[in-house]
């Protein structure tokens, strides 16, 4: 089976997830869209969907599910997204497609994370896949000096406008040996809006597609 194939099959099984009569919160990338695709069968069943970002928000309106604001919204019972990578204790990076900000409000509203990935983005330690980092646009420079003093090479994403209005900061080479602490010194640099480590909040489960099959973690 390719790539492909089995983020379509994790993003299928991710489906019985989805309670009747609710709303879904919905990530983005495209093992999302596949989800996408399969709940527009169940789109009656459902109330409609949160989205992390216009593009996952114009994919479930194109197949007639109604999109809610997050503020509009009093319980989220469960978020369904993919993860650029994901370790043994369910922490990711995410925001290889820029959402990151977006797709970690929703995961913090939400009751259950489910996250759903093809082998490929298990490892061991978080760090291969260079981490995002959404920035105020004036504080490019001042946020790249203090990832440089944390030993990290940041990489201005070029041409790439977040749903926010921001910008992308992809950091190669930081050795992530405590997530959650990364993410908080990360977040408290002055200028960044958010960062991809989804370490503070991890998934609840992680359905994985690998050798023709799906496991849960
Ligand atoms: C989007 O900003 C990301 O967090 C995605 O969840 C992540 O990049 C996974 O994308 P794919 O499903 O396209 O691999």
């Amino acid at each position: 089976m390719d790539q492909d194939a089995l983020k379509k099959l994790v993003a299928e099984a991710a489906l019985r997830y989805v309670p009747e009569g609710e709303v879904v919160g919905v990530g983005t990338g495209s093992t999302a869209n596949h989800f996408i695709d399969g709940l527009a069968a169940l789109k009656d069943r459902i109330r409609g969907a949160v989205a992390s970002s216009e593009a996952t928000a114009e994919r479930l309106r194109g197949h007639g599910i109604p999109v809610l604001e997050l503020n509009d919204v009093d319980r989220l019972p469960v978020y369904v997204d993919g993860a650029d990578e994901v370790n043994e204790h369910r922490e990711m990076i995410k925001g290889g497609g820029g959402a990151l900000t977006r797709e970690k409000i929703v995961a913090a509203v939400a009751r259950e994370f489910v996250c759903i990935v093809d082998a490929s983005k298990k490892v061991q330690r978080l760090g291969r896949f260079p981490l995002p980092v959404e920035v105020i646009p004036m504080a490019r420079s001042h946020v790249a000096r203090k990832l440089v003093a944390l030993g990290g090479r940041p990489e201005y994403r070029e041409g790439f406008v977040t749903d926010n209005g921001n910008l992308i900061v992809d950091v190669h080479n930081l050795d992530i040996l405590n997530p959650i602490e990364l993410e908080t010194t990360l977040n408290n640099i002055t200028g960044v809006v958010t960062n991809g480590l989804f370490a503070r909040r991890p998934a609840d489960v992680v359905l994985v597609g690998e050798g023709g099959g799906v496991s849960v973690y």
